[in-house]
């Protein structure tokens, strides 16, 4: 497991020590919570292809998870600096870790309103995913506003 310390802050590649229950309180406190219990944060940790997390006096302060095939293909999830603890760099560093992890693979993620974070650490805005509507939105094509018509009896 590797080990950064730059200011008072380490930023390590490893998910140990935490306190899992401290960790969801602290979530919860900044609104970044998606409902998972203490077991099942340790469990999404433990099932990442690499962790790093940022730690101040015994306190985890930061986190970011790859997931990755180990290959070519990466994701970028759960980054995360508490709320006392921002504009000091540490998403930075954290991601600049995890990044050590994966070379040569694409890693992707999902972010809405962090572009600038991201940017920074050299990702490019590309459009990702994809969705269908499926018949007409809300279904105001002028067929009516009944119940979805029945399947057709299957042969
Ligand atoms: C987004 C988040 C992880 C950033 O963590 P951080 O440790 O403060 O980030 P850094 O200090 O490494 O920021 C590096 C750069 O990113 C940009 N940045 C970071 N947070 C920003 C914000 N809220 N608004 C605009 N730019 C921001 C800035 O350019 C910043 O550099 P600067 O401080 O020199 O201006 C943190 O605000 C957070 O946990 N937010 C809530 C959870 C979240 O939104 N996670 C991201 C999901 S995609």
């Amino acid at each position: 497991m590797g080990s950064a310390k730059r200011s008072d802050i380490d930023v390590r590649l490893s998910a140990d020590d935490i306190d899992w229950t401290a960790l969801k309180t602290d979530l919860v406190a900044d609104d970044f919570d998606n409902g998972r219990s203490p077991d099942e944060l340790r469990s999404s940790f433990e099932n990442s292809f690499a962790v790093a997390t940022a730690w101040d006096r015994g306190r985890c302060v930061g986190t970011a998870r790859m997931l990755s095939d180990g290959i070519c293909n990466a994701y970028l999830v759960d980054v995360w600096t508490a709320s006392s603890h921002r504009r000091r760099g540490l998403a930075t560093r954290m991601i600049d870790a995890l990044l050590t992890t994966v070379p040569g693979q694409h890693v992707a993620l999902f972010t809405q309103d962090k572009i600038e974070l991201y940017k920074k650490l050299g990702f490019a805005e590309e459009v990702v995913g994809m969705s269908r509507v499926v018949g007409t939105w809300l279904r105001r094509d002028g067929h009516g506003t009944g119940p979805p018509s029945e399947l057709p009896p299957a042969p």
